[in-house]
C-alpha cells in the first residue's frame, strides 16, 4: 500500500509539473483572464498618446472581440464600441493592440486631474460571442490606492509591490509641432509631471538633483534636477507638485529618493544645504527612518511623524548625521540596451534583506547608441520594453518585486498590477492570476481526488 501510494504521488507530480512548466516568461499567467489599457509612448507629428488594448491569459474562441468603450460595458453594455478587435482561436493568449484613438488631456494642470480615484474615458472589455464581458478595465486615476486598500497597513514596506518611475522629474510634455530634439530624445524618460505620476498611483520617485553654484548665468543657478549632464526643472517646482500630491491625501506614502546628484555636488556644504532646504519644505510630512528603517509596517508609518514622505537619501555621511533620513533605495540596474538582456537581467537579481531596492526596468542606451541614434530614442525604447514588464511582473515576479520603476509608465500597466500584488500578498488566492505553486496544488488536489475515487 505505501509503494503503491508513494508511486502515485511521484506519477502525478511529475504529470502536473509537466503540465505547468512555463514555456516562456510571457505565458507563465495562463489561468486568468485580464485587460488593460495603455497609452503608447511614441509620439511624431502625427501621433501622441495612442491609446493601446492589451490582453494577457485569454484562450480566444471564434466570435471573441475586445472592444474600447466611453463608459464601463459591465454597466452600459457592449453594443456600442468605439473601437472593435475580433479575435480567433489563432491568436495567442496574449498580446496588444495600438487603435486609432489618441487620449487626449483634458487639464491645463495636473491639479486638475483631482484626487479622487476614479476611471477616466476610457474602459476596454473583453467580449465573448456570447455577448458576456469575461474582463475588463479602464484608464484610472489611483490617488488613494494605498489608503483604500485594506490590510496593507500590516505590510512591510520593503516587501510590497511599489509603482515607480525612473528618473522620475525628466519629465516633458511632447511638443508636435517642434518634435524632438536628439537631446531631448535621450533625456526625457516621462511625458507626465511628478503630481500627475503620483495621481495615476506611482509612489517611488527617483529624484536627481543638481547644484549650480553663481558663477552660472542667473536663471540657471541653485538647485535642479537633471538627467545626467541636463537641467531639466527647477527642484523648487518638482518638491511644489509633491507637496500639492500630500496635502490633498491622506495615507498615501510616497518615496522621494535623491540619488546621483549629478552636478555640483563637490562638498558636504551642498549636500546640507539640500538636506536643510528639503526638511524645511517637508517638514510637515516627513517619516523618519525610526529603527526599523525599511522593515517598518506600513501603520506603523503612517503613525509617525507626517506619517506621508519618506526622504531616502544616497550619501552614507548625510544618511548617519539625519536620523530622518532613509538609506537610499537599492537600485538594480542591469544598464542594458536589448529586451532580452533586460529580461536576463531582472530574472536574476535577488532582494536585499534590509532595504528597499527598486528593478530598474527600463533600456538604457549607450554614447554611441545617442550619438548614432540607433535606438530611436527613450520612448522607442520604453515602447519596445514596456508590455513585457507588465506581463514579467503580473507573473510570479510580482511576489517577490518592491519598487519596480519605468519610463514613460502609461505604457506600462505597472499601477495596477503593483495593487493586484499587494492584494494578493495580504490575502492569498484572491488574484486571478495564481501562481505556477498554487496552480500545482490546485492541480493535484483535483487529480487526487479523481484518483481516491476511481481506485480506492
Ligand atoms: C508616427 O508613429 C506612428 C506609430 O509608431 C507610425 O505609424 C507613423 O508612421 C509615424 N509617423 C511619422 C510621420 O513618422
Ligand atoms: C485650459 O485652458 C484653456 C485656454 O486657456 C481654456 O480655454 C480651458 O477652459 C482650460 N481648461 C480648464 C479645464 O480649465
Ligand atoms: C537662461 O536665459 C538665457 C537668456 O535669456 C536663455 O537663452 C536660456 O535658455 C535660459 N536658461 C534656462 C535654463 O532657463
Ligand atoms: C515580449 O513580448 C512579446 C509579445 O508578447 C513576446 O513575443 C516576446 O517573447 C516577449 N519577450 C520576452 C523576453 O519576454
Amino acid at each position: 500500500m505505501l509503494v503503491k501510494d508513494t508511486f502515485l504521488v511521484f506519477t502525478i507530480c511529475a504529470f502536473s509539473t509537466l503540465q505547468a512548466a512555463p514555456v516562456h516568461p510571457t505565458l507563465e499567467c495562463t489561468s486568468g483572464l485580464r485587460v488593460h489599457l495603455t497609452v503608447s509612448s511614441i509620439a511624431n507629428r502625427s501621433t501622441l498618446n495612442q491609446l493601446e488594448l492589451n490582453w494577457m491569459g485569454a484562450s480566444p474562441a471564434s466570435g471573441d472581440w475586445i472592444g474600447i468603450f466611453n463608459s464601463d460595458p459591465t454597466v452600459s453594455g457592449t453594443a456600442n464600441p468605439l473601437e472593435r478587435l475580433d479575435l480567433s482561436p489563432t491568436d495567442a493568449c496574449e498580446g496588444f493592440y495600438v487603435t486609432n484613438t489618441m487620449v487626449e488631456s483634458h487639464v491645463n494642470s495636473s491639479s486638475e486631474l483631482g484626487f479622487v480615484s476614479k476611471c477616466l474615458d476610457y474602459h476596454i472589455g473583453y467580449v465573448s460571442s456570447g455577448g458576456q464581458v469575461l474582463a475588463n478595465s479602464c484608464l484610472r486615476l489611483e490617488p488613494t490606492w494605498m489608503a483604500d486598500m485594506v490590510g496593507l497597513g500590516d505590510q512591510i514596506i520593503k516587501d510590497i509591490f511599489i509603482p515607480g518611475t525612473h528618473d522620475s522629474g525628466a519629465y516633458s510634455k511632447y511638443d508636435p509641432v517642434l518634435g524632438d530634439s536628439l537631446v531631448l530624445k535621450y533625456t526625457v524618460t516621462q511625458d507626465e509631471d511628478l503630481l500627475a505620476q503620483l495621481i495615476r498611483g506611482v509612489r517611488y520617485l527617483d529624484i536627481r538633483p543638481a547644484y549650480y553654484g553663481p558663477q552660472r548665468a542667473e536663471n540657471q543657478t541653485g538647485f535642479w534636477i537633471n538627467h545626467g549632464a541636463f537641467q531639466i526643472h527647477r527642484l523648487e517646482v518638482v518638491v511644489a507638485q509633491v507637496q500639492q500630491f500630500l496635502a490633498n491625501t491622506e495615507n498615501e506614502i510616497v518615496i522621494f529618493d535623491a540619488r546621483e546628484f549629478p552636478y555640483g555636488f563637490n562638498s558636504d556644504a551642498i549636500h546640507e544645504k539640500l538636506i536643510a532646504y528639503l526638511q524645511q519644505e517637508f517638514s510637515q510630512y516627513i517619516i523618519p527612518r525610526g529603527s526599523e528603517g525599511w522593515s517598518s509596517r506600513i501603520s506603523d508609518l503612517r503613525a509617525s511623524g507626517g506619517g506621508k514622505l519618506i526622504i531616502s537619501y544616497d550619501n552614507y555621511n548625510m544618511y548617519n548625521k539625519y536620523d530622518w533620513l532613509w538609506n537610499r533605495v537599492e537600485h538594480k540596474w542591469g544598464n542594458v540596451r536589448t529586451l532580452e538582456d533586460l529580461y536576463s537581467y531582472l530574472s536574476e537579481v535577488s532582494a536585499p534583506t534590509n532595504n528597499a531596492w527598486s528593478a530598474m526596468a527600463e533600456l538604457t542606451p549607450t554614447a554611441w547608441d545617442v550619438i548614432t541614434d540607433e535606438l530611436g530614442g527613450l520612448r522607442k525604447m520604453a515602447d519596445s520594453v514596456n508590455r513585457n514588464v507588465t506581463s514579467w511582473y503580473q507573473g510570479s515576479w510580482g511576489q517577490t518585486a518592491n519598487v519596480v520603476a519605468v519610463d514613460f509608465y502609461r505604457g506600462s500597466d505597472i499601477v495596477r498590477t503593483a495593487i493586484e500584488w499587494n492584494k494578493q500578498k495580504i490575502s492569498p488566492g484572491q488574484i486571478k492570476c495564481a501562481n505556477k505553486w498554487e496552480r500545482n496544488q490546485h492541480r493535484l488536489r483535483r487529480l487526487f481526488q479523481f484518483f481516491q475515487f476511481k481506485f480506492f
